[in-house]
């Protein structure tokens, strides 16, 4: 296991809400329901963040999925159907970068036919702008955009593309302009980097109606030469927020929900942490991935995914069929990788984070 200092830990502030469950619904092996789906539009990316896809690994040259192998609109809305129909509440675009994808707005009309209670999309809010009412009209919900530094200097630097703050404000303000706000700000959180941004960004989006999450520094993937060493533990963003602005914990929206939440005492609305690194939550861990290539995977740092494409193109499968086999692998699913990590598990080949989406 990882050890962090006691201290580090956070207090149980993240009540988990209980909600009634069918007693018909899906469980794990550990009795986890499912009720999330991530989808992984692209591979691609238009951002190098040196913590996802550093530079001198994803070059000019690097190999991207080529398109036979990419997953249609069609397939995906069809996957996606048969696990509502097993329990998915709750769908998330990712990529890579989702709108890179050509015609998102089209998959994401698909998807809101549905009937999801929460249909929604992160971004690193590059190309938001232009996009943002398209999506909004297609029936997209909400966006989450990723922004790690209020200042060019860091923020270009963490990008590595460099992409100015502005255009990503620019992003933010257009997707609430039309109604896919409150936005959720995504701030990954790396010691000698980005520290000094945690309180630029509680500042900056206090009393705008968003809500900033500080994330600790994960060991997805094998690109980004994670070291414990940079992660700055959640309890430590907290005191320095609540050294300039008192915060005191508020309980989760719905149970299984991966930030902590808290509130500014003088009511400038709310801030975040997700803690995978000090405080696992997979025991609650309701998501399933599904990737731009068509593989499942049932855990964010998994090794190997379940190859759904090839054995819905070549089998002419019906949805009975994909939805038993659906059925056995969630009931099979054991995954708490975040529970077991250690400096070990770290160096472990698992799957990309620009992959999978996060
Ligand atoms: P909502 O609560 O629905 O708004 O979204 P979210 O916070 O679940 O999703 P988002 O894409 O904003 O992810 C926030 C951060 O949490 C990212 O760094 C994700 O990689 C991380 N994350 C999301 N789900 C998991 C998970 O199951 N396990 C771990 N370890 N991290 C996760
Ligand atoms: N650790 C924590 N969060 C990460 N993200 C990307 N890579 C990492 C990592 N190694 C975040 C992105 C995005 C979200 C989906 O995941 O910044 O906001
Ligand atoms: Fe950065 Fe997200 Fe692109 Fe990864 S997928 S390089 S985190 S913008
Ligand atoms: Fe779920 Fe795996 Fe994350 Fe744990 S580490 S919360 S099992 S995705």
């Amino acid at each position: 296991m990882v050890r962090l200092e006691a201290e580090h830990l956070l207090p149980v502030t993240s009540l988990s809400v209980s909600e009634p469950v069918p007693s018909d619904t899906l469980r794990d092996s550990r009795g986890r329901p499912l009720r999330d789906l991530r989808i992984s539009v692209t591979d691609r990316c238009n951002f190098r963040c040196t913590y996802c896809m550093p530079r001198d690994l994803f070059g000019p040259d690097h190999p991207y999925l080529p398109h036979a192998q990419i997953l249609s609109f069609e397939e995906i809305s069809r996957i996606a159907g048969v696990l509502v129909g097993l329990g998915v509440r709750k769908i998330r675009l990712t990529g890579g970068e989702p709108l890179l994808r050509r015609d998102i707005e089209r998959l994401v009309a698909q998807l809101a036919r549905l009937g999801v209670d929460d249909l929604s999309l992160t971004t690193n809010g590059s190309l938001l702008a232009k996009r943002a009412a398209a999506l909004h009209d297609a029936g997209l919900q909400r966006v989450t955009v990723s922004l790690d530094a209020l200042d060019d200097a860091t923020f270009r630097r963490m990008n590595d593309a460099d992409y100015p703050v502005a255009r990503v404000l620019q992003g933010i303000d257009a997707a609430a302009a039309v109604g896919l706000g409150p936005i959720k700000i995504n701030a990954v959180v790396q010691r000698g980097v980005n520290e000094h941004a945690v309180l630029d960004l509680a500042r900056h989006f206090r009393g705008s109606g968003h809500v900033v999450r500080f994330i600790e520094y994960m060991d997805v993937g094998s690109s980004n030469g994670w070291q414990l060493e940079q992660v700055v533990p959640s309890r430590e963003v907290l005191d320095r927020i609540d050294a300039v602005f008192p915060i005191e914990p508020l309980e989760a929206h719905y149970a299984g929900e991966v930030a902590q939440r808290w509130r500014y005492r003088d009511g400038a609305g709310e801030v975040g942490v997700i803690s995978s690194v000090s405080q696992a939550f997979c025991s609650s861990c309701s998501r399933l991935r599904l990737s731009t290539d068509g593989h499942l995977y049932t855990c964010l740092f998994a090794q190997h995914g379940t190859d759904l494409r090839g054995w819905l193109r070549e089998q002419g499968v019906d949805d009975s069929a994909l939805a038993a086999r659906l059925t056995a692998l969630w009931q099979l699913r054991s995954d708490r990788y975040s529970e077991l990590r250690t400096a070990a598990t770290a160096g472990l080949r698992k799957i990309e984070m620009h992959y999978i989406g996060g």
